[in-house]
């Protein structure tokens, strides 16, 4: 049973579990995080750095390499993991999330999406059909199904329409790549916002199409900390429990535990990378601003309990010295503690979930992390 696409399940704490997800480039160990590579690379880090700090999966966006440098540049290389040279596997995002977040002028039809883009304002049309091919020719590992992000604060008839056409969009992007078409995979997307009857009604509809994987989208889109926790507890426990599940674009270290706590098995955040260019820094005694006077001639180690290489080899006083004079091994530096931070997160709760300790486990960053 370890086939492309098998999902075994190791042990279980309560609704959290541990185990591992099977793809043409590997096995991932969940859960996990996956750091955010939107063009094809970890802002500041080689595919050296990456493997040293231990991450197993990375995230690639459908919308920016279709836009630069174009994904049939990229599959005329070989793939994006050749073209990246990242041996490891890969999710791509549909687009779907950019194009609502990013994009300018997007007009919405039962064919597909128009949108311009971001960089030149040319015009582009995304279908269900076209955003699997475009997966295709950058051969990730794991492609997602064009969706809608609903928009925080869309009423209730907008976001049942809505949901209604994610489902359509999600059955298409299937029935374009098949079950065993290839040695990809395909994950729907369950939508409907911040009501719970259009949470159910989306995953009785998403999970009725024999995708390898469920993710849970449209939350950290603005919502307050409890309507996210209220959307995930309904949510979660109506996805599969077979197959991996996904909560897309969160979060913070206690989001990513309430998500584990869930059942949530793979995330991925913008937030270790973004705040190490940032200067805000997650250690295990909370979070460190590394542009504060007081770390001027502190000599300590940034988080005497990480192993990083930033953490073995240099002090806060360099950290901040590099960072106020903008130089570029502050973000170097920084982006491998932050993601260090989160995948020893990750990891910590595997262990945690094998032994039966995931709530105390929690309970500890609890003790550090507000929020
Ligand atoms: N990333 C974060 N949220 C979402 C979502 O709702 N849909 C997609 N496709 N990507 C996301
Ligand atoms: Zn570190």
């Amino acid at each position: 049973m370890t086939h492309i696409g098998s999902f075994q399940i190791h042990h279980t704490d309560g609704p959290a579990r541990s185990g591992e997800l099977v793809t043409a480039h590997g096995v991932v160990p969940t859960p996990i995080f996956m750091p955010v590579g939107t063009q094809g690379t970890v802002k500041s880090l080689s595919p050296d750095d990456l493997e040293n700090l231990g991450a197993r999966i990375i995230l690639g966006n459908t919308y920016h390499l279709y836009l630069r440098p174009g994904d049939e540049l990229v599959a005329r290389r070989g793939g994006l993991h050749r073209f990246a040279n990242w041996p490891h596997p890969i999710l791509t995002d549909s687009g779907g999330f950019q194009v609502f977040s990013l994009a300018g002028l997007r007009e919405l039809s039962e064919e597909g999406v128009t949108f311009r883009s971001h960089i030149d304002g040319s015009k582009h049309f995304f279908s269900p059909e076209k955003v699997i091919d475009i997966q295709r020719n950058l051969g990730s590992d794991i492609m997602m199904v064009l969706d809608e992000c609903v928009p925080y604060g869309a009423d209730h008839a907008y976001t049942e329409k809505s949901l209604q056409l994610t489902t359509r969009w999600a059955k298409r992007c299937r029935e374009a790549y098949p079950r065993g078409a290839g040695d990809q995979l395909v994950f729907g997307i369950v939508q409907g916002g911040f009501f719970e009857d259009l949470r159910r009604q989306s995953a009785e509809q998403i999970c009725a199409l024999d995708c390898e994987g469920f993710a849970i989208g449209g939350l950290s889109v603005g919502e307050s900390k409890q309507e996210m926790h209220d959307i995930l507890q309904c949510t979660a426990p109506l996805l599969p429990s077979a197959k991996p599940r996904y909560l897309m674009g969160v979060g913070t270290p206690l989001d990513i535990l309430n998500g584990i706590a869930a059942g949530v098995d793979m995330f991925d955040c913008v937030l270790p990378t973004r705040n190490a260019r940032n200067g805000t820094l997650f250690t295990s005694q909370g979070k460190v601003n590394i542009k504060r006077a007081e770390y001027q001639e502190d000599d300590s180690r940034l988080d005497p309990a990480c192993g990083c290489y930033t953490c073995r080899t240099f002090s806060k006083a360099y950290l901040r010295h590099l960072y106020t004079s903008r130089e570029l091994l502050s973000y170097r530096l920084n982006t491998i503690h932050n993601l260090t931070f989160f995948l020893d997160l990750v990891c910590g709760a595997r262990e945690a979930i094998a032994a039966g300790t995931f709530a105390s486990y929690k309970k500890g960053f609890e003790a550090v992390y507000e929020t």
